[in-house]
C-alpha cells in the first residue's frame, strides 16, 4: 500500500500527516516550537527548531501508522507563509527567521511603495506592502543588519528550508512565492522589475514550481535522520492557506475557504491573476496549476476567543462558555465588539488597530460580551466577503469553513446569519497537511490532477443555513458595527503611546 504524507511547518509546530489514498488519515503528528519576541512587534523563529520539530513529528506519524518509508509514496511541504529564512553561501542560517506575523518593517513598506510605486506594486504582484510580507523583511535586515546581509546568499520561506534539508534544493511553489512580494502573479514567477526596483538579486532566490510538482528527492542523509526512504518524492505544496483550500475541496471559483484558527481567513479561487486596485484583498496565485486566489486575513479570529477565554474564564473549555451566548440575543442588546487585538490586515492594513467592546450597559453580562466576541469576529470577517463582491472578481455559492473556531454550531449560526450564505463543514478536518499530502499524490501520480484529488477524498458533512430574522437583524447592525474601527482609529493611536 502507498500512503501520502503532508508536513506542515507552522507557527505553533511542525504537522507530519499520513493518509491513504482514498483520504483516511493514518496518522497524525505534532510537535511544537517555541516563538520569540525579543523586541515589541517582533516575532521569531529558530529554523533549526523546525527542523528538530520536523525530524520528530515524521518519526511519530511513521510509528504511529505502524509502517516503514518505505510505504510512503510522496511528501507535499506546506507551512506559514512570509516568513524570511537567510542562508549564507553553504547554507547556514544566519539570523533567526523573521515571521509572518512580525510588524517591526513599516517603515520598509513605505520605502517599498515609493520605489516600485504604490499602483505598479499592485499590478505587477498583486498586493500592497504589507508589514507581514518577505520584501520589506529583506530590507529590514539590509538597512539594520548590514554585516548579516553582506553574508546572504539564499533567500527560503519556511517550509523551504525545510525541503532544503530534506531534499539539498533550493525550490518554492507559486503559492508560497506570490505572499513575498517579490512575485509576478500573472507570469507565476519571481518579478525582475521588483527585484531591480528594490536590487535584490534573483539568484539568492529558489526555484519556482508549481505545488503538484515534484521539486526533488529525500537525500540518504535526511532519510537517515527522519525513517523515509531515500529517493521519496517531494511536491512544492504551497503555503499554508492555498493548500488549506486544496484540503477542503476550495479549488474552483464560488466555493470559499473560510478558516477560523487564530487569525480568520476568507480564501476565494479565481480563474485568472485579479487583482483588487486598491490592494485591500491579497492576491496570490492557487496551489492548483492555472489558478489563482483573493484572500482577506483577519488577524485575530479565533484569537480573539481564546484570549477572551484565557482573560475571563482561564482553563474553562469552550463548549461551557459559550453555552450561556445562545440564550443572548442577537445583536446582544446593543454591544458590539471590535476583534483588532492584534492589529489588522484586511481591510484595514493597520499594526496599531486595537480591539473594542462598545456599547456597554448594565444590563450587560458575560453571556452578552461573549457572544459579541462570537459576532464582532464575523462581522469582521463580512468585511472580506463585501470586498470580493464588491470587486466583482470572486463568485460565492457556498463557504467550507474549517478551523477549530468551526467547531462551534453557535459561531457557525451567527457566521450564516451574518454573511447571509450557507456554510458547509467537511470530513477533512487535518488543514494544510491534508492539502499538502494531496498535492504530493498528484505529483508522484496518484491522482491525475488536484480537482481528482479533491473529488476522491472531499467530503461534505453538514450545513448550516441562513435565518431570516437574523439575517435581517444583522444587516442592520453592520453599517455600525463598519464606523467602530475610522471612529476609533486615533484614539488608539494615542492609547498606543502609553
Ligand atoms: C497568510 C498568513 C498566515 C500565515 C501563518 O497570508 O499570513 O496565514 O501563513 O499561518
Amino acid at each position: 500500500m502507498s500512503y501520502l504524507m503532508g508536513i506542515d511547518v507552522s507557527t505553533t509546530g511542525v504537522k507530519a500527516l499520513l493518509i491513504a489514498p482514498d483520504g483516511q488519515v493514518i496518522a497524525s503528528a505534532n510537535t511544537e516550537q517555541p516563538l520569540s519576541t525579543p523586541s515589541p512587534l517582533w516575532s521569531e523563529q529558530n529554523p533549526a527548531d523546525w527542523w528538530r520539530s520536523t525530524l520528530a513529528s515524521i518519526k511519530k506519524a511513521l510509528a504511529q501508522a505502524g509502517i516503514s518509508g518505505e510505504e510512503v509514496a510522496a511528501v507535499g511541504l506546506t507551512g506559514q507563509m512570509h516568513g524570511l529564512t537567510l542562508l549564507d553561501q553553504g547554507g547556514a542560517v544566519l539570523r533567526p527567521a523573521i515571521l509572518w506575523n512580525d510588524q517591526r518593517t513599516a517603515a520598509q513598506c513605505i520605502e517599498i511603495r515609493e520605489r516600485v510605486g504604490s499602483k505598479r506594486l499592485i499590478e505587477l504582484t498583486g498586493n500592497d506592502a504589507l508589514t507581514g510580507f518577505t520584501a520589506p523583511k529583506i530590507l529590514w535586515v539590509r538597512e539594520n543588519e548590514p554585516e548579516i546581509y553582506a553574508r546572504v546568499r539564499h533567500i527560503l520561506l519556511p517550509k523551504d528550508y525545510i525541503r532544503y534539508l530534506l531534499t539539498g534544493d533550493f525550490a518554492v511553489d507559486c503559492a508560497d512565492g506570490a505572499g513575498t512580494l517579490l512575485f509576478d502573479i500573472k507570469t507565476r514567477n519571481w518579478s525582475p522589475e521588483v527585484l531591480d526596483t528594490l536590487d535584490i538579486p534573483l539568484n539568492w532566490l529558489p526555484k519556482v514550481f508549481e505545488g503538484s510538482q515534484i521539486t526533488g528527492m529525500i537525500t540518504a542523509e535526511a532519510a537517515a535522520l527522519t525513517g523515509l526512504k531515500a529517493g521519496t518524492p517531494v511536491a512544492g505544496g504551497g503555503g499554508d492557506q492555498a493548500a488549506q483550500a486544496v484540503g477542503v475541496g476550495a479549488v474552483h471559483p464560488g466555493i470559499v475557504a473560510l478558516t477560523l484558527g487564530t487569525s480568520g481567513v476568507v480564501f476565494a479561487t479565481t480563474n485568472g491573476p485579479f487583482v483588487e486596485p486598491e490592494g485591500r484583498l491579497h492576491a496570490f496565485c492557487h496551489s492548483v496549476p492555472g489558478r489563482w486566489h483573493l484572500m482577506g486575513v483577519m488577524l485575530s479570529a479565533a484569537g480573539s476567543l481564546r484570549w477572551y477565554r484565557d482573560v475571563m474564564a482561564p482553563g474553562q473549555d469552550y463548549d461551557s462558555l459559550l453555552a450561556p451566548a445562545e440564550k443572548v440575543q442577537p445583536g446582544c442588546e446593543g454591544l458590539l465588539f471590535l476583534p483588532y487585538l492584534t492589529g489588522e490586515r484586511t481591510p484595514y492594513p493597520d499594526p496599531l488597530a486595537r480591539g473594542a467592546f462598545v456599547g456597554l450597559t448594565i444590563r450587560h453580562g458575560p453571556a452578552h460580551m461573549t457572544r459579541a466576541v462570537l459576532e464582532g469576529v464575523a462581522f469582521g470577517l463580512r468585511d472580506s466577503f463585501e470586498l470580493m463582491k464588491s470587486t466583482g472578481l470572486a463568485k460565492i455559492d457556498q463557504v467550507r469553513v474549517s478551523g477549530g473556531g468551526a467547531k462551534s454550531l453557535l459561531w457557525r449560526q451567527i457566521l450564516a446569519d451574518v454573511f447571509n450564505a450557507e456554510l458547509v463543514t467537511v470530513n477533512t478536518m487535518e488543514g494544510a497537511a491534508f492539502g499538502a499530502a494531496l498535492l504530493a499524490g498528484v505529483g508522484c501520480g496518484i491522482y491525475s490532477d488536484t480537482d481528482e484529488a479533491c473529488n476522491r477524498t472531499v467530503k461534505i458533512t453538514g450545513s448550516t443555513t441562513p435565518q431570516a430574522l437574523n439575517v435581517d437583524l444583522y444587516n442592520r447592525l453592520y453599517p455600525t458595527y463598519r464606523q467602530l474601527y475610522p471612529t476609533l482609529r486615533d484614539i488608539s493611536y494615542q492609547l498606543g503611546r502609553y
